[in-house]
This record gives structure tokens, C-alpha cells and sequence, in this order.
């Protein structure tokens, strides 16, 4: 069994995401790849491998996760994370935990330190001290609180009186919004226009619009395990908690079969059970079982919600989205180094090899 890990920065709208933004991200996910990848080929666990992956994401800044999170209407981090081991179906889960640095670490010490699945808001945060987790003092970054203040002024500017279409008229849902689809109908020429990234920003440049990251990995002992982290939806109510740190949508992991985890707008994944659905059908190939997922997801609640990425436990992947993009990067025991890969019909960036099987 080749050791494996493949993870997703986010699926949606990257609107307007320039090249030189466009190259950061790219080169962040081959990171928490690489970073993962160490893991495995030391020995660990897949369970630690998506943990060290899913960390160095929410570390990064560049990603709707930890550092990088987005917003409530009321200007506040609340952040969902979750862990699953498809050894033992081990899950452990955070909503809305202000504050801590990574909140995926947290999620761990749910599954392994607590009688519990799920831990909420301040008694999330309270594990986390009790256990010396840090607790950033940065939170909310000057970037996000910029990009904050605009996003409230254009919804409070809106003349829709209905919030989710109030939210997905100015971005604040991962889909494409139509503004999207017209305005960004080409995906940028990766390198077509390279600068040395000190440019003053371009318009829109710093609404990315995408989601949550995540991570799956399969061992060197056959075990699959599953991580996610979110800072759920801009300007979300105070409490709202999505998809990512509920078992069978954000995430699921069974060692019979293999594991996903989910990327979107978490009102839609959370009601088609998404990972679940993905893994229930890995058998009939990673590939296949994606695509359904997704489809399932579209007929039920439009286009532009979802992503999904999975691993069977005999080392193939997979991975689906019908968002404007989804960063997503692999690396398998063999490979040089990380393959990535940002939009639809890509190719790997780098030579894949074949799972043993
Ligand atoms: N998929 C992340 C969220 O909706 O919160």
C-alpha cells in the first residue's frame, strides 16, 4: 500500500484570483502536501498526516481557515473543524470556537480527551486552554477586517430583503453567483502575468471566494482518516455552524471503504449528506463515486455549491466540484512531489504515479 494524501483549499467562486495570488495558493497546498506526506513516510498515522496538513492551512492565511477565516455579521471568527478515523470510526468536532489557532488540533482533543463527538462555542474554547492550545492574539486579521467592512456596506447597501440572496448578490456564499459566471467566465493563464507579488492589489483581488480546507490520507497500514477546517461563510449569523464538523457531511472516514471530505456552502452539503454519499459509493471507483456526490448535490440545490475530494482504501482518489474552482494537491508515496491543481478539467501539475495495488 502506497501512503497517500490528498487535500482541497476550497471549492468556489475564486473570483478574480490573479496569477500571482493564484501562484501563493497553489505552492500553500503543495506545502500542507509535502507536510502531510512527511508523516506518512515516517510512520504516522493518516490520522496525523491530515492533522499536520489541515494545520498548516489554517496557518497559512491564504485559505478560509484558521488565520485566513472569514467573518460573522458581526465581525467575530467562528470557526468549525472536525477529525474522523476510519480505524475505529474515532470523530471528534468544534462549532463556532472563537479565537483558537487551530481549531482542527481541538477537534482532536474532542475525539481523543472527551466522552463526546461535538464541542460548541465557549466550551470548545474551553477545552483548548485547559489543554495549553494557542489562542491568537491577531484574530481578526487587518485584511479580513477590511474585507469585512466592505462586504457589510455592499449587503447593507443591497435592496434585497431576503439574506440568502442578499448574501449570494455580493459574494458572501461560495457558489458562483452570476456575477461570477459573467465577469470570470475564462479562468486566468497560470504565469500569464507574473509579477514579483508586491503590486498593489487588483480590483476584487482580495475577495477569493472559497471554502473550508480539507484532507484525506491512507497509511502505510491501510488506515484512512479524514480533516477538516472552516471559517464557515462571510458575514454568517453569530452561531451559524455548516457542513464541515458534522460526520457524513464534512467529512467521513471508514477503513472497509475509504474516506471524503466536503468543501461549499454547508446549508446544501449538510442536507445531501455528502461525504457519506461519496463514501457509500467509493466501491464503484473514487472517480465515479465524486461525480455523483456532486450531482446529487446540483440536482437537489442549483449549481455552484459543492466540492469533494476522496481516497479508497486501495490508494485511488478522486475529486469533483461544480465551482468556478477547487485548489486541491497529491502526493503519493513514489511522486517526486506534490501534484496541484486549481480549476476544472486541469491537469496535475506534476507526474501522478498509479496506487499499488
Ligand atoms: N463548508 C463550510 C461551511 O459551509 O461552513
Amino acid at each position: 500500500m502506497k501512503p497517500t494524501i490528498l487535500l482541497h483549499g476550497g471549492a468556489g467562486s475564486m473570483k478574480k484570483m490573479g496569477d500571482v495570488r493564484a501562484k501563493r495558493y497553489r505552492q500553500s497546498l503543495r506545502d500542507a502536501a509535502a507536510l502531510g506526506m512527511t508523516m506518512l513516510s515516517g510512520g504516522s498515522s493518516a490520522l496525523d498526516a491530515v492533522e499536520a496538513s489541515v494545520v498548516h492551512m489554517e496557518d497559512s492565511g491564504a485559505f478560509n481557515a484558521g488565520l485566513g477565516s472569514c467573518l460573522t455579521a458581526g465581525g467575530c471568527i467562528e470557526m468549525d473543524a472536525a477529525v474522523m478515523d476510519g480505524a475505529q470510526r474515532l470523530f471528534g468536532g468544534v462549532a463556532a470556537v472563537p479565537g483558537v489557532a487551530n481549531p482542527v488540533r481541538l477537534a482532536r482533543l474532542v475525539a481523543e480527551t472527551t466522552p463526546h463527538c461535538l464541542l460548541a462555542g465557549e466550551g470548545a474554547a474551553a477545552l483548548a486552554r485547559q489543554h495549553g492550545l494557542v489562542f491568537r492574539v491577531d484574530f481578526p486579521s487587518q485584511e479580513r477586517l477590511d474585507e469585512w467592512r466592505k462586504k457589510k456596506q455592499r449587503l447593507e447597501a443591497s435592496a434585497d430583503n431576503d439574506l440568502s440572496s442578499r448574501l449570494a448578490a455580493m459574494g458572501g456564499v461560495l457558489g458562483a453567483s452570476e456575477e461570477d459566471r459573467v465577469v470570470d467566465a475564462e479562468p486566468p493563464v497560470d504565469g500569464s502575468q507574473e509579477g514579483d507579488g508586491s503590486e498593489p492589489q487588483q480590483r476584487g483581488d482580495v475577495d477569493l471566494g472559497h471554502d473550508t480546507v480539507g484532507a484525506v490520507a491512507l497509511d502505510a497500514s491501510g488506515h484512512v482518516a479524514a480533516a477538516v477546517s472552516t471559517g464557515g461563510l462571510w458575514l454568517k449569523l453569530p452561531g451559524r455552524v455548516g457542513d464541515s464538523p458534522l460526520p457524513g457531511a464534512g467529512l467521513w472516514a471508514d477503513d472497509d471503504v475509504g474516506a471524503a471530505v466536503a468543501t461549499g456552502t454547508g446549508e446544501s452539503i449538510l442536507r445531501a449528506l455528502l461525504s457519506k454519499e461519496v463514501v457509500d459509493r467509493l466501491n464503484e471507483g473514487p472517480e465515479a463515486a465524486t461525480r455523483a456526490g456532486i450531482a446529487a448535490v446540483e440536482e437537489r440545490f442549483g449549481v455552484g455549491q459543492a466540492g469533494v475530494i476522496a481516497i479508497h482504501r486501495d490508494g485511488r482518489v478522486g475529486f469533483s466540484f461544480h465551482t468556478r474552482g477547487m485548489g486541491r494537491a497529491l502526493w503519493r508515496l513514489g511522486m517526486e512531489e506534490p501534484a496541484a491543481a486549481i480549476w476544472p478539467d486541469e491537469p496535475w501539475d506534476r507526474p501522478v504515479t498509479a496506487p499499488s495495488l
